[in-house]
């Protein structure tokens, strides 16, 4: 690849996410183009492959990232293949965009950060997309300003319309909480050092033993203080709200307050999103948008990333772990992570210690 040539792309696993992401390089971004996809269903890649203009179909995912023509790759597989795949294309030296999570225990995800740290650059980028969101991009300066004084605290909620019945307690805190554990990181600048998930009434709507509604408590190295409702089965639509309160104010995003409309006989109101994909498509498209910048600038040698690292995604892992066995126990839990400063140098984890991106 050149900095004039399109970056060739190979997407793995083209489920509801992948699909949305070979449609997005096909139609909206520019600089790369999907020249492999890969499934483990046949159907599935044959589908989602017709609407990507010569793409090529390899169905074993190892072989797909080793493909010559092939100088990127954006996983959107099943959570639990993340960090084997990741590795691979660590070891062919290839950039990797990996949705969230970078790998489903700490300590795969530790895995990833050391082995990146031995390459010397950064090939590694975690789906955390909504550091790219405008309206996340808007508090964070806010924050970094000054303007809201020191903040002191943050109150997120998290609804979904529903979820798949073979979601469990501990996959909430993996596919719904990561999300506002990575934004706390993000918008505060700091790592969480401790988690308490306290058990409200469980919804009626809640498949047989799910805990949801959920009520997180994170606490960051500073002592800010952060409460979390995660309802997965919230069945009114997609509702993603973050308030940062500090000592000169606060600030709310997430409000949802696009068109109010006000009809007969008396009534007013809007609409609430359907979907992550529709809340979150410009998030997307930006962040897809700067990995694919950030390789043709990284070239051959240089950092590829523009957004998360693999250090993010490994103390995003660390505070779920946390998570999972206070869910379990029902007590606060102290964050095992390691120090970033024993990372050895990568432009990703030795880089800035202590600080996350
Ligand atoms: N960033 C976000 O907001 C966001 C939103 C949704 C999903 N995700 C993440 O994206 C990933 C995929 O989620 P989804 O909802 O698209 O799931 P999905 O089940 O719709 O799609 C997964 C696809 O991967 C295929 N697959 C299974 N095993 C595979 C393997 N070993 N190699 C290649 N393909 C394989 C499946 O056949 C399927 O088509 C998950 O890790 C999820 O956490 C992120």
């Amino acid at each position: 690849m050149s900095d004039t040539q399109d970056l060739r792309v190979a997407v793995l696993g083209v489920g509801v996410m992948g699909a949305d992401h070979v449609d997005r390089i096909n139609r909206r971004i520019s600089g790369a183009r999907v020249t492999v996809i890969s499934d483990a269903s046949p159907e599935r890649a044959a589908q989602v492959g017709a609407t990507a203009r010569d793409a090529q179909l390899v169905a074993d995912p190892f072989e797909a990232i080793a493909v010559e023509d092939v100088d990127a790759v954006l996983l959107a597989t099943p959570s639990a293949v993340h960090a084997e795949q990741v590795l691979a294309c660590l070891h062919a030296g290839k950039p990797v965009l990996c949705e969230k999570p970078l790998a489903t225990d700490a300590e795969g995800a530790l895995e990833i950060v050391r082995r990146e740290a031995e390459l010397g650059r950064r090939l590694v980028q975690v789906g955390f997309m909504r550091r790219f969101d405008h309206e996340h991009e808007r508090l964070k300066s806010l924050i970094d300003t000054g303007d809201l004084g020191q903040p002191l605290m943050m109150h997120c909620a998290h609804r979904n319309p529903a979820v798949s019945p073979r979601c469990d307690s501990a996959a909430v805190i993996t596919n719904s909480v990561v999300h506002e554990i990575d934004a706390t990181r993000f918008l505060l600048g700091e790592e969480i050092m401790a988690i308490t998930v306290l058990r409200p009434t469980p919804s009626s709507h809640a498949a047989e033993g799910l805990q949801d509604p959920q009520l997180v408590i994170l606490e960051t190295e500073t002592g800010r203080m952060v409460d979390i409702e995660v309802f997965v089965n919230a069945g009114v639509g997609y509702e993603v709200r973050t308030e940062v309160v500090g000592e000169r104010g606060s600030a709310m995003i997430g409000l949802d307050v696009g068109l109010v409309r006000r009809t007969e006989p008396g009534s007013w109101g809007g609409q609430i999103t359907p979907g992550f994909r529709e809340r979150f498509g410009q998030a997307y498209d930006s962040e897809v948008q700067r990995w694919v910048d950030a390789i043709h600038a990284g070239g051959r040698s240089g950092d590829c990333v523009d957004g998360p690292g693999s250090w993010d995604g490994y103390a995003a892992a660390a505070v779920c772990a946390a998570g999972i066995r206070s869910l379990e126990t029902w007590d606060r839990i102290e964050v095992d992570m390691v120090p970033r400063s024993i990372i050895g140098r990568s432009g990703s984890a030795g880089a800035a210690p202590d600080q996350p991106e």
